[in-house]
């Protein structure tokens, strides 16, 4: 008897394939991160672009040099309490 991978078989590895990309593609652990204080500064702001009239340099409150580059702010940090 032959060991033969059958059509069947390489569907099921390619579903894992996508299962384990899509893993790795989720956003990071937003639990790890510094949530949004629930304050009046973070208040019912929804556009994550007016984040950057304070958290800009020059701001009320610069980000640190190491902090990342990017604008997509909610996709790291939770809203505390919510
Ligand atoms: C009106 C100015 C202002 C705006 C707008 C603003 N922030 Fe802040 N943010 C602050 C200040 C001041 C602090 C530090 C004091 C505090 O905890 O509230 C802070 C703190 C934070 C912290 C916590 C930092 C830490 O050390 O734990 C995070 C995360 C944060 N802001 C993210 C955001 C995000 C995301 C947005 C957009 C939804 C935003 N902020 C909009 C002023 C602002
Ligand atoms: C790729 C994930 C990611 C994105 C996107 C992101 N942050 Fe952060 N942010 C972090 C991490 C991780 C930390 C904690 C870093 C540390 O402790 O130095 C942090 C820390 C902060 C802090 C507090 C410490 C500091 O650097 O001043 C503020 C405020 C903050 N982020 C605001 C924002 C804002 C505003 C945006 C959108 C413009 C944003 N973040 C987008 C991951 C992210």
């Amino acid at each position: 008897m032959k060991f033969r991978l059958k059509k069947s078989d390489f569907i099921v590895i390619g579903l894992a394939l996508a299962v384990i990309i899509f893993l790795t593609r989720l956003p990071s652990p937003k639990d790890n991160n510094p949530p949004v204080p629930a304050d009046r500064a973070h208040h019912g702001i929804k556009l994550e672009k007016d984040c950057l009239f304070c958290h800009v340099k020059g701001g009320e409150r610069p980000l640190k040099e190491r902090h990342p580059k990017r604008q997509d702010c909610f996709r790291c940090h939770r809203v505390e309490g919510a």
